[in-house]
């Protein structure tokens, strides 16, 4: 597989377990998940994660898995090479996956004493990844098969941390977010 076509092929599959973060910023806010219950004296996941977030970032992640899929034949012609269509099962494992991975993610700075919005390097930038892709390759095998050769999962797990920085820099330079991470 050419890079060119791997670096696409990587991009494209994981675009709806990249924006479910990026809308859950734009969305957050009400209530908490945990609804404000602590696990010690710490929060369990803390304000950070809220239902109006998650279901914004599943949805939003959803609503652009349909897109692309629309998209694909179109693009596929004119790039030369396939890229993928999204089935209903591996759009939703890759959209709340996403999503599942950030909430763990917030969970385990917590029970490691980090405050909300405290950095965690390599959790922030890969959390999302190490749920969403084995669920997606658990519940829609034969999709995640075709797609995920090894060089697009290199190329993922390469890739994903430099956009994380890359756009969450740019959030906060916006004012969206707190912190840069
Ligand atoms: N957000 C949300 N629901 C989610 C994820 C994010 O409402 N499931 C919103 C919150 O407003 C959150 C913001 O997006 O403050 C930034 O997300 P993130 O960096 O993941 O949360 P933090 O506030 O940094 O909290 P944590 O330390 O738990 O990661
Ligand atoms: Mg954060």
């Amino acid at each position: 597989m050419a890079v060119l076509e791997t670096v696409v092929i990587a991009f494209w599959a994981m675009l709806p377990a990249y924006v479910p973060n990026n809308a859950a910023v734009l969305a957050g806010g009400g209530r908490p998940i945990d609804g404000g219950r602590t696990w010690g004296d710490k929060r369990v996941l803390g304000d950070g994660k809220t239902w109006r977030g998650t279901a914004a970032g599943i949805a939003a992640g959803l609503a652009l898995a349909g897109l692309l899929t629309v998209a694909a034949p179109a693009v596929s012609d004119a790039v030369g090479f396939a890229v993928p269509e999204f089935t209903l099962p591996a759009a939703i494992a890759l959209a709340a996956g996403a999503m599942l991975g950030d909430i763990t993610a917030s969970f385990l700075k917590r029970r490691t004493g980090r405050r909300r919005g405290a950095m965690f390097p390599g959790v922030d930038q890969l959390d999302f990844v190490v749920v969403s892709l084995p669920l997606t390759a658990l519940v829609a095998t034969e999709w995640f098969l075709e797609w995920f050769a090894w060089e697009v999962i290199l190329v993922v797990v390469v890739l994903t941390p430099v956009l994380h920085v890359v756009t969450n820099v740019i959030a906060y330079e916006l004012g969206l977010k707190n912190e840069p991470w």
